[in-house]
């Protein structure tokens, strides 16, 4: 950085004079100097030679924008190496993410956890993959913490909480899912820098295909682990009517993870899926086909506005009212397709009303999830009232509100979900 000592003249659009470097270096630790002068020379209208004392010879062109020196900043060391340290710190989760999808692809996770303690070699030759390759990942693995390292031994393992986020798909820990969903949807980052500047939309449709695979992985060990034992029974009366047998919609249903467990759940019901995206759909149908449940479960290409409307004793969304276009208008035809009495679930993220309470790491993965892809899903379709993943409370209230329910409550939660009930 440039600092002028004495001012810019007006008249010759000139820096004359000294100038003051400041010198850091953000990765060896921290080094301010400000004491470097040097002699600004000038050189043709508008661009000067600037040498500075071991720092550079540049020439700065003060017509070029990117060039203009910037007015002197006062930096606080201990914060600036707080900064560097975060930033390092998510350079390193970047380069981390595609490896963890890797690890969870190969089955390296699974193997070590089965077998491990394991050496590369022996990773490598269980796996049938390249041992270079391996010994690599593994050192990353280590120094990230998700994998476990004896220098005594060489070998590798899993303790039991690494496995539970890593490996066990049951588990409501299970975070590997997460990872394919924010890489799958980065994906689209070159579409999304275009829809920033144009405010146009970019369709869940458009999203590479493993973006629809990683959702359903990563939600569904928190839907089986819930749905049954705690969300069903928290609401006012929905157990004992799909219990008896009810009539029930998923709406925004994916790849049918939700439907399939509320038809497990609840043999006696009928359960239709609804989603706007047909290859979701197909997935669906062939996973309800798998799991022996279609002779109560079908699945519909609709959106939320225009699905069939019978009357329904139970709607529900997972993970989905927020990625709708115009949400207060799904409302009213989720109040529409329900009996007087029904009752319409929805799951979203848990998230504070206002912006501050949700500046935590739950809120970081939700908003930049929802940058990627919940809210240009809503800005594809009507663009109407977009309430990305964190809106909190209170705004999803006022939308269902305005749909034309008048009953809302949360009605129980858990750290990544609040489940809401609204009545008509
Ligand atoms: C984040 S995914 C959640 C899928 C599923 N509920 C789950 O939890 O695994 C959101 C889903 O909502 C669907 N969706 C978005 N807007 C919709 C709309 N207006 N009508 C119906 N489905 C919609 C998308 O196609 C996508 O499958």
């Amino acid at each position: 950085m440039l600092r002028a000592l004495e001012n810019y003249s007006p008249e010759t659009s000139c820096w004359n004079g000294w100038f003051e470097a400041t010198r850091f270096c953000p990765v060896r630790g921290i080094t301010l100097e400000t004491a470097r002068v040097a002699r600004c020379e000038t050189v043709p209208p508008n661009a000067y030679t600037v040498a500075v004392d071991e720092v550079a010879h540049r020439v700065w062109d003060l017509t070029n924008p990117q060039h203009r020196l910037r007015p002197t900043m006062t930096l606080d060391e201990e914060r600036l190496n707080q900064h560097v340290q975060t930033a390092l710190n998510d350079v390193g989760a970047t380069a981390h993410a595609p490896l963890v999808v890797i690890g969870d692809r190969l089955g390296l996770y699974e193997t070590l956890a089965d077998a491990g303690p394991l050496t590369s070699t022996g990773l490598a030759e269980e796996t049938d993959t390249a041992e270079r390759y391996v010994r690599e990942w593994l050192r990353s693995q280590a120094a990230g913490g998700y994998v476990s390292y004896d220098p005594e031994t060489d070998r590798y393992s899993l303790t039991p909480e690494q496995t539970a986020v890593l490996v066990d798909e049951n588990s409501p820990a299970f975070m590997a899912g997460n990872f394919q969903v924010a890489l799958s949807a980065a994906k689209i980052e070159p579409q999304l820098a275009e829809a920033f500047r144009t405010g146009e939309g970019v369709g869940w449709h458009e999203h590479d295909v493993d973006l629809f695979d990683a959702t359903e992985r990563s939600w569904r060990p928190q839907y089986a682990a819930n749905l049954a034992d705690n969300w069903i029974p928290a609401l006012d009366g929905v157990d004992s009517t799909l219990r008896a047998g009810g009539r029930v919609a998923d709406v925004g249903c994916g790849h049918g993870a939700s439907t399939i467990l509320l038809a497990e759940a609840y043999p006696e019901s009928t359960v239709v899926g609804v989603d706007y995206h047909e290859a979701s759909i197909e997935a669906a149908r062939e996973r309800a086909t798998n799991a022996g449940v279609s002779d109560r479960v079908r699945f519909e290409v609709a959106t939320a506005k225009s699905y069939d409307g019978a009357r329904y004793d139970f709607v529900t969304t997972f993970d989905a009212f927020h990625d709708m276009g115009d949400p207060v208008g799904a409302a009213a035809h989720i109040r529409d397709t329900l009996t007087d009495d029904g009752t319409w679930m929805l799951v979203e993220f848990a998230a504070s009303d206002a912006v501050e309470d949700n500046l935590n790491p739950m809120g970081r993965a939700a908003y930049s999830i929802s940058t990627l892809a919940c809210t240009p899903c809503a800005l594809d379709q009507e663009g109407e009232r977009v309430l990305g993943a964190q809106a909190g409370e209170a705004a999803i209230r006022e939308v269902v509100t305005d749909g034309g329910f008048t009953r809302f409550r949360r009605a129980a939660e858990t750290p990544l979900n609040h489940v809401f009930e609204a009545k008509p």
